[in-house]
Parts: structure tokens; C-alpha cells; sequence
């Protein structure tokens, strides 16, 4: 069974850890996530099963918006529905900060997290030339934009 615990500064370690395994560029480091997590704007959840942390998200708020800022699911517990659950436990978090939407922004070879996106409503309103790195090439993807409605 999956369970959610609110993340928090204590938390860093196994979220970058989290991190290095389930992205092959652009990875979150320990420095970055204390950063994020050391100011009052943003907010997320560990995904448990067990006492296992399987998947992670974080998201920003500030003055009725927010920023999808990470979410992922370990590689060998993906396509199981947890990647959804642990939208919903966000989006059930942003609306305790009174968030309506979320942008977010996701490769465009990335057809698992645009499918999630695009099936909570997400649409896309922008795309941003070569904004992310390719792991062992020098070439670069370009990234959507994304606009995703807080539904619970
Ligand atoms: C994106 C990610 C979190 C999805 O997690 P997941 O647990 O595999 O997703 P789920 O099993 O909950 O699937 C959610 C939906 O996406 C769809 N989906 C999942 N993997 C898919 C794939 N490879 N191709 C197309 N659709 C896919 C599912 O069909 C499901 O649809 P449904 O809502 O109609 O049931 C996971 O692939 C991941 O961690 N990827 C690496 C990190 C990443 O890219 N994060 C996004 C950064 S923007």
C-alpha cells in the first residue's frame, strides 16, 4: 500500500537520493533540495511503500500559483498508478495553499509524465528551446510548458 509523508529539510538525503535514480540529467543534488526545502515556498511528498521511499515531488507556491518543481517514481515501480496517486497527494497539498494550477515544465520525449499530465487536464501553453541537457551528449531537448489544474 502507498502512503505519503509530508516532506521536510530532514528529508533531503533521500530525495536526491531518490533523485540520482530516477533521472538520467538535470538531477537534483543534496545542495539544491536543502535550498529548496530551507525556504517557506515550497512544499511535497514522499511516497512510501512500506518503509521504503519510492517516488518524490516537490512543488512551489506563492500568490495563488505554483511550480510542479519535481515528481518522480523509482524505475522499478513505474505503471502501477503510483505516479498518479502521488499527483493527487500534490494536488491535495496546493489546495491546502490555496493553489488552482500548477506549471510545469517536461521534456518532449518524456510521454510518461505528459500522458499523467495530460490526463489530470493538462495542457500545454509554451515550449522553451533546448532548456534541458541529454545525459553523455552535448545536444540539448527542448522542454513544454505545461498548465495543470488543481482537481481533487
Ligand atoms: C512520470 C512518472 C512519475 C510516472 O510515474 P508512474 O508511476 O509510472 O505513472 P502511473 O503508473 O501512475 O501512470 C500515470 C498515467 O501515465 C500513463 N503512463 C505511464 N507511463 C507511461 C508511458 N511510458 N507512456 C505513456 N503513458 C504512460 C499511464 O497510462 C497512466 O495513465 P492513467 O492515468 O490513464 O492510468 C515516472 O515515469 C517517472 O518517475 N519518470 C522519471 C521522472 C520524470 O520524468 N518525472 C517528470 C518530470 S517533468
Amino acid at each position: 500500500m502507498l502512503t505519503f509523508t509530508a516532506i521536510n529539510i530532514s528529508h533531503a538525503k533521500i530525495c536526491a537520493q531518490l533523485d540520482s535514480l530516477c533521472f538520467d540529467s538535470e538531477v537534483f543534488d543534496l545542495t539544491m533540495i536543502q535550498s529548496l526545502l530551507s525556504t517557506p515556498y515550497v512544499s511535497g511528498c514522499l511516497a512510501m511503500e512500506g518503509e521504503d521511499a519510492i517516488g518524490y515531488a516537490l512543488f512551489s507556491h506563492s500568490g495563488g500559483e505554483g511550480d510542479l518543481l519535481t515528481i518522480s517514481i523509482l524505475p522499478n515501480k513505474r505503471g502501477q498508478g503510483y505516479g498518479k496517486k502521488l499527483l493527487m497527494e500534490v494536488f491535495k497539498m496546493a489546495t491546502a495553499q490555496k493553489i488552482e494550477k500548477l506549471f510545469l515544465e517536461v521534456r518532449v520525449s518524456n510521454q510518461a509524465a505528459i500522458q499523467l499530465y495530460q490526463n489530470q487536464g493538462g495542457k500545454t501553453i509554451g515550449r522553451r528551446a533546448n532548456y534541458y541537457s541529454i545525459a553523455n551528449s552535448t545536444q540539448k531537448e527542448d522542454a513544454l510548458v505545461m498548465e495543470l489544474p488543481i482537481k481533487i
